[in-house]
């Protein structure tokens, strides 16, 4: 039997970050992931990292590829009724600005900075589950390299995303779920082509949202909305450049510069949120508690939060005993993550095409965005919420 202080589900963002900060306090903890280092370090996920992530990163000692790779970004657009309309980001929020860099890079920095300390990632770890979590002393049970590993443990991080399994283990009592699906899917593709901007250009068009982001000065991340129920056979790489083209409005003052499709995607749009994290010594942190739709770029930023506030209660305990911030944690994250609901729900409405939409919504739609492009009051209260509001919100 193989005993830690904290056994982490999940090697996405929240588990990698967490193991990696609980090291830098001396506190010793195992990733279990269900699947491979190349799997997950070629997930092609989010992309938008918030002023208070990138610091995080960079303050842990992991932010050394990103300060030189990430693409800082100091403004986006916002593009309706065919114009497009500048936000400075940077102005509106007194200097604080978004860092373009991918998820999956992300995920590289953190398994190498662990793997090279020593410590230790399980990948394709199948059949995990959890004894106990109320007691003092649970553990995790899981099948590796075709043996059966159970490992004693303080506590239990869940780390394993939405479609994991940590969260069902919380009692059917008290775990209340808040739930929405939205009409419509993204497709996602990464494209070998110069992005059309510098910037992000978030597209409300009659034909639906499209969404222009990038990865470098070559490479392009696109998103354009389709059908829930859409499948790629359905999406050729025609259909997509043509349909980006019409939702960009491209013309001589911005072209969409067509090049081989590297990755294509379908992910649907899901707001979600669990209450509360903790279940006695089980603690849930990013996806597994709670799903955002991507239009405001929260998810991986959430999951960033928690960890922070989860590995300063822990830290706390084993250095005091005391569990003040521990008891604390739910609630803690949980104020943050209902501001990021409000706000991404807010910029999923006002961008997306509904089937139920009326002549009547879609004025409401223009008159919206006409404000928050116009009003400087409802400008600064955008800006503040897409860079991120600070951790001690
Ligand atoms: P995950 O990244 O899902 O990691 C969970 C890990 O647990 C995975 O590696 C999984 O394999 C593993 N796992 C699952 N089940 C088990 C099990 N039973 N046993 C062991 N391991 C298990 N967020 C942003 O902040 N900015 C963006 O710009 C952005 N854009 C996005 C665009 C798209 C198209 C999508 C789909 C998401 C986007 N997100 C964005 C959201 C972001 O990707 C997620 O919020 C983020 O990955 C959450 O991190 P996590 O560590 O909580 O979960
Ligand atoms: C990206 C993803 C998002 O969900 C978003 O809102 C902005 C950018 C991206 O992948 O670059």
């Amino acid at each position: 039997m193989t005993q830690t202080q904290v056994a982490i589900v999940g090697a996405g963002p929240a588990g990698l970050l967490l193991a990696h900060l609980l090291d830098m306090q001396n506190i010793d903890s195992i990733v279990i992931e269900k699947h491979s280092r190349d799997h997950i370090e070629s997930r092609v996920r989010a992309g938008v990292l918030e002023q208070g992530t990138v610091d995080t990163l960079v303050d842990s000692g992991v932010g050394e590829r990103l300060k030189r790779e990430g693409l800082v970004h100091h403004g986006l657009e916002l593009s309706f009724e065919g114009r497009r309309h500048r936000l400075d980001l940077h102005e509106l929020t007194g200097g604080r600005a978004i860092t373009v860099y991918g998820q999956q890079e992300v995920i590289k920095d953190l398994i190498k900075a662990r793997l090279d300390k020593g410590g230790q990632i399980l990948f394709e770890a199948g059949d995990v589950s959890i004894d106990d979590p109320v007691s003092n002393k649970p553990s995790i049970r899981f099948r590796h390299n075709d043996e059966l590993i159970s490992i004693t443990c303080d506590f239990v991080a869940g780390c394993d995303g939405f479609h994991g399994i940590t969260r069902s283990w919380i009692g059917r009592d008290v775990l209340t779920i808040y739930e929405q699906t939205w009409p419509f899917s993204w497709l996602g593709i990464l494209a070998k082509s110069k992005p059309p901007s510098s910037e992000l250009i978030y597209c409300n068009h009659s034909r639906g949202f499209a969404l222009f982001s990038m990865r470098s000065p070559e490479i392009t991340r696109l998103y354009v909305q389709c059908e829930p129920d859409d499948d790629l056979d359905e999406w050729p790489d025609e259909r997509i450049w043509e349909e980006l083209e019409m939702r960009l409005g491209a013309g001589d003052s911005i072209r969409l510069n067509e090049g081989p499709i590297l990755q294509k995607g379908i992910s649907s749009m899901r707001s979600f949120v669990v209450e509360p994290l903790q279940y006695g010594r089980l603690f849930l942190a990013g996806d597994a508690a709670h799903i955002v739709p991507a239009t405001g770029a929260k998810g991986m930023n959430l999951a960033v939060a928690d960890v922070r506030i989860l590995a300063r209660a822990l830290s706390e305990y084993y250095s005091s005993g005391g569990t003040e911030l521990l008891d604390g944690y739910s609630d803690a994250c949980l104020r943050r993550v209902w501001r990021a609901e409000q706000f991404s729900s807010g910029m999923t409405a006002v961008l997306h095409r509904f089937p139920d939409s009326t002549p009547f919504k879609r004025r409401l739609q223009l008159a919206e965005l006409d404000y928050i492009t116009s009003s400087r009051a409802a400008s600064k209260v955008f800006a503040e919420n897409y860079t991120g509001l600070p951790f001690d919100y």
